[in-house]
């Protein structure tokens, strides 16, 4: 399945799976259903039902997790979170477009400012 197909949770969609029969959690802005996955995970269930219906990003690479490990919870993969929720904006488009802005607003603040510098100098050699 391709990215754009994934099915889109809210966040408290994901919040509304956390009984220790039902663990989603939220890692990178994806959700994961790893309910069949709690006997099988050597970090133990526990951990996941602590983190049960909640964003554990952090706690997910805390641990360092392998390759393998990334590579195995893509079978758990239901879907992701709605764009307007997410942490790493989808748009980056739209993020490097202000960093951009930033940038030439920066840059002519001290081209400007440099200017004026340049200005009062010569003016108070006069
Ligand atoms: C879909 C999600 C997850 C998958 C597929 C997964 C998979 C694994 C795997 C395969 C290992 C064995 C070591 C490795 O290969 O890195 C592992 C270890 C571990 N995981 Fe997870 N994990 C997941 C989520 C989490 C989360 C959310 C936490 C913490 C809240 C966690 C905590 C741990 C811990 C503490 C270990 C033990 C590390 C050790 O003993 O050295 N895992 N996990």
């Amino acid at each position: 399945m391709a990215p754009t197909e994934l099915k889109q949770y809210s966040i408290a969609d994901v919040a509304s799976h956390n009984k220790p029969n039902d663990v989603w959690m939220i890692i990178h802005d994806k959700v994961y259903d790893v309910t069949k996955f709690l006997q099988e995970h050597p970090g133990g269930e526990e951990v996941l039902i602590e983190v049960a219906g909640k964003e554990a990003s952090s706690e997910f690479d805390d641990v360092g997790h392998s390759t393998d490990a990334k590579e195995s919870m893509k079978q758990f993969l239901v879907g992701e979170i709605i764009e307007a929720e997410r942490k790493a904006k989808k748009s980056s488009k739209t993020m490097s477009a202000s960093a951009r802005t930033a940038l030439v607003a920066g840059s002519a603040l001290a081209i400007g400012a440099g200017l004026a510098m340049i200005f009062k100098a010569s003016g108070s050699r006069k």
